[in-house]
């Protein structure tokens, strides 16, 4: 099954509004401590070792922004981030951050605008529906540039969402796991450069 039922799109819609109302509360407000900072500075080395310099780069349910947040100005051609919770968007906005946009969408249905460097869901993935997943991936990979990467990470095991990065399309240039600061949780990301 390749599409989305009407019952998928009512359970998206509605964790849309779930990521809202938990954004307004300050839920995800911990992203920019310390304890998760592993997992990003592990994006930001697998761009500085496998993108061009001033790269362009698409960050998939950013959220409200605390990737490019972890980026110097001086690393970034151009970013864009997108993520279906307007609430986000416009924390996001708000840091008025440079060479920066970032626009709702749903990453079921969303196309990209142009072609990319890089290209990130961090911490997204899993939340496409599965029966999407793989027509999500092949439409976002269109608008990665050749030789561009993308990166990906993904909460502890990530059930069954690896599989997806293992196609004749990619090559595996890295793949790691990183602990929390604690060590009570891990992430396991990927960096794949477009053949
Ligand atoms: C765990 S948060 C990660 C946020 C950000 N990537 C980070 O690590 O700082 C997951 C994000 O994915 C977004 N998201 C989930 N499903 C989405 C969808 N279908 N389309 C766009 N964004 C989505 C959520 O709104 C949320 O901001």
């Amino acid at each position: 099954m390749s599409k989305l039922s009407y019952l998928d799109k009512f359970h998206i819609w509605r964790r849309k509004l779930r990521w809202n109302r938990q954004y307004k509360k300050g839920r995800w407000d911990y992203l920019r401590n310390d304890v998760e900072a592993p997992r990003y500075s592990k994006i930001l080395e697998f761009i500085k070792q496998h993108s061009k310099k001033q790269a362009s780069i698409l960050d998939l349910g950013s959220g409200e922004g605390v990737l490019r947040m972890r980026l110097e100005n001086e690393a970034i051609g151009y970013f864009l981030g997108i993520d279906f919770s307007k609430f986000s968007i416009e924390t996001a906005n708000n840091y008025k951050f440079k060479n920066a946009d970032f626009q709702v969408a749903d990453l079921h249905y969303y196309k990209p605008p142009q072609e990319f460097d890089v290209i990130v869901f961090n911490e997204a993935f899993y939340y496409i529906n599965d029966a999407v997943r793989a027509k999500v991936l092949n439409r976002i990979l269109g608008k990665l540039k050749k030789d561009g990467i993308l990166i990906t990470s993904i909460f502890k095991e990530g059930s069954g969402c690896w599989k997806y990065f293992d196609i004749p399309e990619l090559e595996q240039l890295d793949f790691s796991k990183v602990a929390s600061e604690k060590g009570t949780a891990y992430w396991k990301l990927g960096v794949y450069r477009k053949l």
